[in-house]
């Protein structure tokens, strides 16, 4: 258990149970804005494990790559893998779109785990440390709908730098991103809430919603040994949901 896992967005959704979940076997770092959810996340994980929390907001890149550097030279922990969770949903209509919300989306969703991968794979910050990366994406990066070109782009973007990354870093690190289709967290309740959106989705959902509890064990295989000749792979995860020709209807 000497080496550390850093999991970002890990104050819910599936950045949480991913942590608890790695907990067991790995120490973790873990990020995002809400220290008391932090803390919450860390309770909850295993106690022979070390957890640190690193609270920082990652849509903020200006200073991230000088902060985050001096935060590894101060701690110089051996940190092996980097899942990347963080994530903001955003639906904008065309009519609403603006810079600053693709500024804000990109930053969130392609440069933060862009700078931070530079870090960690640098020998001079990390060793030879890293070995495994993971970056949530989204199934709608393969796909399209309304008032997701921010989001949408963005993810899409992600999956791109997945597969770059693959390739510069092999053969000593490997780059692969999970497609979830629309889980039951924090950042879907809104529109969870909604009757008509909830039934729609049931409808078309093969396998019915996901949960975060569906994408922690896929994190956790794409990080193991046993995932070593896969790299460069963007891995759907969403209950049959983009292969569904049946218009939602079950006969
Ligand atoms: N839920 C879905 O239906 C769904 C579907 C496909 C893909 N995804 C993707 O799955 C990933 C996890 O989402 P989730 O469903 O688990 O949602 P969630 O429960 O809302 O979690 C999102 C996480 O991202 C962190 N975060 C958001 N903005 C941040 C920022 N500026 N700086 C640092 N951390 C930030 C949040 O932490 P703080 O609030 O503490 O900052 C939180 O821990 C995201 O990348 C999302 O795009 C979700």
């Amino acid at each position: 258990m000497e080496n550390y896992i850093l999991i970002t967005g890990a104050s819910s959704g599936v950045g949480r149970e991913t942590a608890v979940r790695l907990s067991h076997q790995h120490n973790l770092i873990i990020n995002g804005r809400n220290v008391e959810r932090l803390e919450e996340t860390k309770s909850l994980c295993a106690d022979h494990s070390d957890v640190i929390i690193w609270s920082r907001d990652l849509s903020e890149v200006d200073e991230l790559e000088s902060e985050f550097a001096a935060w590894l030279k101060e701690r110089r922990l051996p940190i092996g893998s980097f899942v990347h969770c963080a994530g903001e949903l955003s639906m904008l209509p065309l009519r609403a779109l603006n810079v600053d919300a693709f500024k804000h989306s990109y930053a969130i969703h392609v440069f933060a785990p862009a700078i931070l991968v530079k870090l960690l794979s640098s020998r001079k910050f990390n060793g030879q440390n890293l070995k495994s990366i993971v970056f949530i994406s989204s199934n709608i990066s393969e796909r399209g709908a309304t008032a997701f070109s921010v989001y949408g782009s963005s993810k899409a973007a992600l999956d791109g730098l997945t597969r770059n990354l693959a390739m510069e870093l092999a053969p000593r690190i490997r780059v692969n991103s999970i497609l979830p289709g629309g889980m039951a967290t924090r950042m879907t309740e809104e529109l969870i809430a909604d009757d008509a959106f909830r039934r729609q989705s049931e409808a078309n959902y093969p396998l019915g919603m996901g949960r975060a509890e569906d994408i922690a064990p896929v994190v956790e295989f794409l990080l193991s040994e046993g995932a070593g000749w896969i790299t460069g792979q963007s891995l759907t995860v969403d209950g049959g949901r983009t292969i569904n020709l049946t218009d939602g209807k079950r006969i």
